[in-house]
């Protein structure tokens, strides 16, 4: 997909989420402010009829015989509010609240207005609540308005209606939830893609690169050998074979490398595993390595300190391990390269460090080196020439071992990267050679 489309889609899709992420935000909210209104109408009826019953039981000839002491209607309801039992009112509230299926918690009161107290009340501590609650109901009569209010106080309300819509927010949280990570997983999985595609694109025309180089220097010194002036001198024809053959052997190299990367994306390749001397394979490898880095004034040294260097391992694998620890150090010291190859061994198995006091690397970018065709942009110093697979092939193979590997780096002042192969391929079996497929 072109990444202009791509783009747009990524934007659109992104506003069309965050605008569904509020409208259903609004829509909990205003469910939630419905839900709170039912729950006020149903209270609301409730204390209505409690309050119907006090006033049926006011009106009643023998309740009012007991309070019918003076011939005044209005000293008469104050007697019969004052002296009514907070047992009745309680019963009256809690059948009528349970009737509309009102959150069980609560606490009530009537108020008197004149005096300006709570001429009965259930919980004291509720006594400011009660007097600022929602659910206020004015027990009058005809003869006496709003002098007593009936007030209730549900503490748990809120929580009491967001349970009730509970498994709505729950589901439209999860659907949500799911929607935005299978939009963030293609999204970042194309982004991936993308970047790979790049890598490889970048990849083959350093490859091309790479090739037509000692393919150039081939041709050229065939032509001259060729050449029956130059057939006369043997010391030529000497020097331009030496040429043929050490660029015929880079491009095999080369092509080796690239090859070992397919064998390694496919999965398939067979360890053959034999019992070996890691510190002689350094040794060997530090030999050839040595003549490169001494042309260009630099050293190698080596501290070999493991007690235990033999391991199981595949001798082609783990040389070439070596070898592109060592180019890379080579590689990437602008000058006179310092290597540092030391080892040392612990009860599970051999360490190999190789340090360079070379360009080195920013710690975010130390990430992704192991990954096939990462290179790290150098600025100046791109003319390093690479693949990017080196460092892939050398996890891969490490990892297969059993093993591992680490790195540590400070831009400007150096690599250290640290393999590890374990013993207990030699434990496992007690076959010397044996092949592992991987
Ligand atoms: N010793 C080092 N010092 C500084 N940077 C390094 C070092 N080793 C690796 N790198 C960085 O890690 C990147 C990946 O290394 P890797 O060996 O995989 O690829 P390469 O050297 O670029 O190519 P090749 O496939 O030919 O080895 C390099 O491009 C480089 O940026
Ligand atoms: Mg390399």
């Amino acid at each position: 997909m072109r990444s202009k489309v791509f783009n747009v889609i990524v934007i659109a899709t992104t506003i069309a989420l965050s605008g569904i992420i509020v409208t259903q935000y609004f829509w909990v909210k205003d469910a939630l402010n419905i839900k709170n209104d039912q729950f006020y109408q149903a209270a609301h009826l409730g204390l209505k009829r409690v309050v119907n019953q006090l006033m049926a039981l006011q009106n009643d000839t023998s309740t009012a015989s007991k309070f019918y002491a003076k011939p005044n209607r209005h000293n008469y309801h104050t007697q019969f509010i004052q002296s009514l039992n907070p047992e009745l009112i309680r019963e009256m509230i809690s059948s009528e609240f349970n009737n509309l299926e009102l959150c069980e918690t609560y606490h009530y009161g009537i108020y008197d207005k004149n005096t300006e107290r709570f001429i009965l009340i259930n919980n004291k501590e509720y006594h400011n609540e009660l007097l600022h609650s929602d659910h206020l109901e004015p027990i009058s009569c005809i003869f006496q308005e709003n002098q007593f209010i009936l007030a209730v106080h549900f503490p748990l309300q809120q929580t009491y209606v967001v349970s009730k819509m509970q498994l709505y927010i729950i589901l439209s949280a999860v659907f949500m939830l799911i929607v935005i990570s299978g939009f963030w997983f293609v999204a970042s999985s194309h982004l991936r893609q993308k970047k790979l595609s790049e890598m490889k694109t970048d990849f083959v025309n350093n490859m091309t690169h790479e090739l037509k180089t000692p393919i150039a220097t081939i041709s050229v010194t065939s032509e001259l050998l060729m050449n029956e002036d130059i057939q006369k001198n043997p010391e030529r024809v000497s020097k331009y074979a030496t040429i043929i053959f050490h660029e015929n052997q880079r491009l095999k190299n080369q092509v080796e490398q690239v090859l070992h990367v397919a064998i390694l994306d496919r999965g398939d390749f067979k360890l053959k595993l034999i019992s070996l001397d890691i510190h002689e394979l350094i040794n060997q490898t530090a030999e050839r390595f040595y003549i490169t880095v001494s042309q260009r004034n630099g050293n190698i040294q080596k501290r070999l300190n493991a007690a235990n260097s033999i391991v199981l391992a595949d001798k082609n694998h783990v040389i070439n391990v070596l070898n592109n620890l060592l180019d890379n150090a080579n590689k990437y010291s602008p000058e006179n390269p310092q290597i540092t190859i030391s080892t040392y061994s612990n009860k599970k198995g051999v360490f190999v460090s190789i340090d360079d006091m070379g360009i080195g690397m920013a710690e975010k970018n130390t990430k992704d080196i192991f990954k096939r065709f990462n290179r790290i942009p150098t600025g100046d110093i791109h003319n390093v020439k690479g693949f990017g697979i080196g460092l892939y092939y050398v996890k891969t193979i490490l990892v297969a071992h059993g093993g591992k590997i680490s790195v540590n780096s400070k831009p400007g002042k150096g690599s250290s990267f640290v393999a590890f192969l374990p013993f207990n391929n030699l434990k496992q079996s007690n076959n010397p050679d044996e092949s592992r497929q991987v």
